[in-house]
């Protein structure tokens, strides 16, 4: 076996591309490892191997430092193993969709489409249909023409390397002829219902695990350690998309799609181009119509501006396209016993009645919870007092039709009065918190009742700390809902800080518990150590203040940067006459009502303490700016006058994208003001306070022209 200093010549005269491979397969190698050692006890690979292994995995991390990623077992501290799959950070993000689910939501998207691109009613304005494939989306990257990578959405930034699983997807080219030097392709694995049926046919006669619908078939089948199971599945690939392209695949979103199948791609051909609403909404009751012969799940269409240009100028929120929208096809229905009425308290004290039912079928899925909002939808009534089901009111033993649309929680939509009893009586909410007893209350305006208890009723805290830990934000590999609640009964975790010191007060104690060891709390440890740095984005969501989602904070982190400017903001945000309340204000996907709760929990609540606390554990990893190497990237810009050249919401999109802040009046942290005609005090003012002004055709040539 080579030494360290031969290995790392040798790895010197490797390419990026050849790396990146080589890596990955080292990874999936030492996992593979790893998995047949310390979970299934049976050794595959001597010592000697597995060190070499890993002796090689370094060498071309310290040669290539961008592949040295934050989990590689190389950076495994107190011999943690890497456990699953390679973590993938997406060259440009994997983006969600926004939801459509009438055909007035449709036409307000188109409408919204037009005023950002100040396009008129009757300017043409394409966009392109496509069904929604259900399946789980993938991302492919293409070097020099060779597939160098493929990876799961995972969170949106971070997916899993599956390289070695889509190998023998017959959809997927393995090489390319003619393709741009960098293509990044996306696009929707899935499994057909013949290959599904036929699937599950097989693992029923072997005693198998059987699949409750294609969409969990193909993911189970994709995300396999062992890359020969994948391979034995029969999966299938749709391109309808791509990240990072080093040339352009066309001018419109068609002709994109059309250089994709003509390199090999699989593209779906039910996909058409409509001019206008009537011709999208014809589109949609078409595929509706073909959803059950087309052989493979879909669950909605989408619609995307065609011309790329446009896409371009729309750009994105923090999460979502503004080009594009999914109309999602009407929630399946069945009708069940609605057995019992239970209150669950969340993280922030509110008491969820959650429906406890008799177990049903929805749409492929075995359906024996759902939720049922609040006391008034019991009741019968929403927030302003107004009949829901015309009036009637659910009772425990009723008959209710419950309804799940794509993956949200299911929902009870109706109930069957025919089929009541005589002797059941109206549900009767609880006016006290059932976890702690404190008072719960329900505040006027506010549709939900909730515990006045705060961090003193054990539901709460041990909810703030499952969210704490949760997938979207710490993401602690090993600390998940069940061990949070274990830690919690001992007394040994109240709030996030004590995550971070649970090694020092409690790390010899957990190796000797039950389920435990000395090697699965070492691992825990670790995953907990590597947390110590996470980006501010993660932390802000992780807070789990009200109204504060994932969304939120990614704006809030990208607008304030780091963690310190973010919380001295908040902070004078208490100071209604302040500059920064009408700062935060003026954050686009801001609004009052979740401005209003930062600010009173990052000031006034219990949690203060606790995020001062958890922040002499921890640092947070500052926010890039979106663009750091644009001419306005940092500053602050204020438009007032009118914009000839492109809408108001355009020119604040484009210089949030390009890194600048805009805000909704003149102060004297104001960098530029952008004045059209008919600019009025602001000007007045900017003129008074010495702010740069400029004029619109000066604005463009800084931010460029589109
Ligand atoms: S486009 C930037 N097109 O739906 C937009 N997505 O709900 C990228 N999906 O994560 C997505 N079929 O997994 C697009 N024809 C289609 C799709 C599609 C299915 C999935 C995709 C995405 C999810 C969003």
């Amino acid at each position: 076996m080579a030494g360290q200093h031969e290995a790392e010549e040798d790895v010197a005269r490797l390419s990026g591309a050849a790396a990146g491979a080589e890596a990955a397969r080292l990874r999936l190698a030492v996992a593979q490892a790893n998995e047949a050692y310390h979970r299934r006890d049976t050794p595959e690979i001597s010592d000697a191997q597995y060190d070499a292994l890993k002796r090689r995995l370094l060498a071309i991390e310290r040669q290539f430092p961008a592949l040295a990623l934050p989990d590689s077992p190389t950076r495994a501290v107190g011999a943690a193993p890497a456990e699953g799959f390679a973590k993938v950070t997406h060259a440009q993000p994997m983006l969600s969709l926004e939801n459509a689910f009438e055909a007035e939501e449709v036409a307000e998207f188109e409408a919204r489409v037009r005023k950002f691109l100040g396009l008129d009613a009757a300017a043409p304005l394409a966009f392109t249909a496509e069904p929604k494939i259900d399946g789980l989306s993938l991302s492919l990257r293409y070097e020099g023409g060779r597939l160098v990578q493929a990876a799961t959405r995972g969170d949106g930034a971070v997916g899993e390397n599956v390289t070695e699983n889509v190998a023998h997807i017959r959809d997927i080219p393995q090489q390319l002829t003619g393709a741009p030097e960098v293509l990044e392709v996306r696009g929707e694995v899935y499994m057909s219902h013949a290959d599904f049926s036929a699937l599950n046919a097989r693992a029923a006669a072997a005693g198998d695990k059987i699949f409750a619908n294609p969409r969990n078939a193909a993911a189970g089948s994709l995300r396999q350690l062992d890359a020969r199971i994948t391979a034995a599945r029969p999966l299938r690939f749709f391109a309808y998309a791509w990240g990072a392209v080093s040339e352009p695949l066309g001018t419109t979103q068609s002709a994109a799609i059309a250089r994709l199948s003509a390199l090999g791609f699989a593209t779906n051909p039910q996909t058409t181009r409509c001019e206008g609403l009537q011709a999208m909404l014809a589109a949609y009751r078409t595929l509706e119509a073909q959803r059950a012969t087309l052989g493979y799940d879909i669950d909605g269409v989408v619609y995307k501006v065609d011309d790329l240009a446009l896409q371009r100028r729309l750009g994105f929120r923090s999460t979502t396209p503004r080009w594009a929208i999914a109309h999602k096809f009407p929630a399946e229905l069945a009708w069940t016993r609605l057995e019992k009425i239970e209150i669950q308290v969340g993280r922030t004290g509110a008491l969820s009645p959650v429906a406890r039912l008799a177990p049903v079928t929805v749409g492929g899925v075995v359906v024996s919870n759902a939720t049922l909002h609040n006391e008034d939808y019991i009741a019968g009534r929403d927030a302003t007092g107004a009949p829901i089901r015309q009036g009637r009111d659910l009772r425990e033993g009723d008959w209710v039709q419950v309804y799940r649309a794509g993956d949200v929680i299911p929902k009870v939509a109706d109930v069957d009065l025919s089929r009541r009893d005589g002797a059941s009586q109206p549900y009767v909410f609880p006016k006290v918190c059932p976890e702690c007893g404190s008072d719960a209350i329900r505040e006027p305006g506010d549709a939900v009742r909730r515990c006045s208890g705060g961090l003193a009723c054990p539901a709460q805290a041990v909810e703030k700390l499952k969210h704490f830990v949760s997938r979207a934000a710490f993401d602690i590999e090993g600390l998940g809902a069940k061990q949070i609640e274990a830690f919690f009964r001992e007394g040994w975790l109240r709030e996030p800080a004590d995550i971070f010191t649970l090694r020092e007060k409690y790390g010899a104690e957990l190796a000797l518990r039950d389920g435990w060891g000395e090697r699965s709390a070492q691992n825990l440890f670790a995953a907990i150590e590597q947390r110590r740095r996470v980006p501010l984005a993660r932390l802000i969501f992780a807070l789990g203040i009200r109204h504060v989602g994932e969304s939120a904070a990614a704006t809030l982190a990208t607008h304030y940067g780091t963690w310190d400017a973010f919380l001295a903001a908040v902070r004078s945000a208490d100071d209604p006459d302040g500059a920064a309340w009408p700062e935060l204000l003026s954050i686009d996907g801001i609004g009052e009502v979740t401005a209003r709760s930062l600010v009173s929990a990052l000031n006034h609540s219990s949690d203060r303490a606790a995020v001062e606390n958890l922040m002499a554990e921890i640092a947070a990893e500052p926010a890039a700016p979106r663009a750091a190497d644009s001419a306005i990237s940092g500053l602050t810009v204020v438009f007032t006058g009118t914009l000839e050249r492109m809408t108001r919401a355009e020119a604040k999109a484009r210089a949030e994208a390009l890194g600048a802040k805009v805000a909704g009046s003149v102060s004297a942290r104001t960098d530029i003001l952008v004045a059209g005609p008919g600019a009025g005090s602001k000007a007045k003012k900017a003129a008074e306070l010495g702010v740069r002004v400029i004029d619109e055709d000066a604005w463009l040539t800084l931010a460029g022209a589109p």
